[in-house]
């Protein structure tokens, strides 16, 4: 059963009822976040007259609201494709409803996501959002960027990322994934790796500059440069990492037998000023909360953070507020912050003796 749906300015027309792969058009309402955080990150840079590409489009949701939501200087072409004929169908039906069927910008494709980007390359900005993993668009992806574009990637195999489907996260994404409360930031740093991997045999370099993870997806987006000596750099920034399972942190120096994963993106996942302008630029309360997170932990270069139930646990004591704890870093003079990872996560460039220590006088 189709109805009709308002979603940002776009009103559409979908399938409703239980999300799955076999829905005949699919739209996943939960996903708004996703595409409301591609029409701000794409408000929020500097690109102008971008040509852009949807090879996945399922209903048009997304390229609807970037032709309706974006300023027109943004946008020169919008591609839609997707291998679906009713999908498609679907799409143009939905760009009817939306008066934008006769748009000169919108161009509408019924083929294979892959040959489709690659005979229509160079784009500004891809986002590639598929049932599952991502890896089997990477390549024809990361072709198709032109210098100084945006790439946008989803992965909805989050099993696989954070470490439940450990052979799987091998054979895919070419690292071990680590099961504990890090699993969501070692699952993003995974994905990174793998999107540059597939860049740099295309020699693009890519940086990420605005990632996360919620509910059953991954997502990062990359910026795409073409030196040769960036690519070198990025590859650098690829390391394994140890987990100690008796400090409960990373690369520590005791006797206990580490967990070895990765390797992953050791750099940063963020670029601090972009969140800042993404959160400026939304006007959805029900954001709020979620993007002001990020925009603090994007001031924190540091692999990983602290669980402080978790390190309570294992200590056996009290675990403490989490503001309380932070303003008592602040004071010390460390970073902290909230991460958008965990609700009892703190990011702090404090080493795991200062916070046990802090525990310990809390509880
Ligand atoms: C998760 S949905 C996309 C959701 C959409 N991007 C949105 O924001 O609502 C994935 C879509 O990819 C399409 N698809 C799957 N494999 C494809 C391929 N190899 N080439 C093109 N389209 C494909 C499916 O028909 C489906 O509509």
């Amino acid at each position: 059963m189709k109805s009709e749906i308002l979603e940002g300015k776009a009103k559409i027309k979908a399938s409703k009822g239980k999300i799955t792969r076999k829905m005949p058009v699919f739209y996943n309402p939960d996903m708004k976040l996703n595409r409301d955080v591609s029409v701000l990150l794409l408000k929020s840079i500097k690109n102008n007259k971008m040509k852009i590409a949807d090879p996945l489009a399922a209903s048009g949701v997304r390229s609807i609201r970037f032709l309706l939501e974006l300023n027109k200087s943004k946008v020169k072409e919008v591609f839609i494709n997707d291998a679906s004929a009713t999908a498609i169908n679907n799409v143009k039906s939905n760009l009817k409803l939306n008066k934008l069927n006769k748009s000169k910008k919108v161009t509408v494709a019924n083929e294979e996501a892959n040959m489709f980007l690659l005979e229509n390359r160079p784009f500004d900005y891809i986002d590639i959002d598929p049932f599952g993993t991502p890896v089997g668009f990477l390549d024809a992806a990361t072709k198709s960027l032109s210098r100084n574009a945006i790439l946008a990637v989803t992965a909805t195999d989050t099993a696989a990322l954070a470490g439940t489907a450990q052979k799987a996260c091998v054979r895919k994404y070419w690292a071990v994934p680590l099961k504990n409360y890090l699993m969501h930031e070692f699952g993003l740093r995974i994905l990174i790796r793998r999107v540059q991997l597939a860049a740099a045999s295309n020699e693009k370099a890519l940086i990420p500059v605005f990632s996360y993870s919620k509910l059953h997806y991954m997502r990062v987006f990359f910026r795409c440069g073409y030196k040769t000596r960036d690519v070198d750099e990025i590859l650098k920034q690829h390391n394994h990492i140890s987990y100690c399972t008796n400090c409960l942190g990373l690369n520590c120096n005791c006797k206990n037998k580490k967990v070895v994963l990765g390797p992953v993106w050791i750099g940063d996942l963020f670029d601090a000023k972009l969140a800042a302008d993404i959160y400026k630029n939304n006007s959805d309360d029900s954001n709020n909360s979620f993007l002001k997170t990020i925009v603090d932990e994007s001031k924190i270069s540091t692999l990983g953070f602290y669980d402080t139930h978790e390190l309570s646990k294992k200590l056996k004591l009290q675990p403490p507020k989490l503001d309380a704890l932070m303003q008592k870093l602040k004071k010390r003079g460390f970073k902290a912050a909230r991460t958008h990872l965990s609700g009892n996560g703190v990011k702090t460039n404090a080493s795991s003796s200062v916070i046990i220590e802090l525990l310990k006088k809390f509880s």
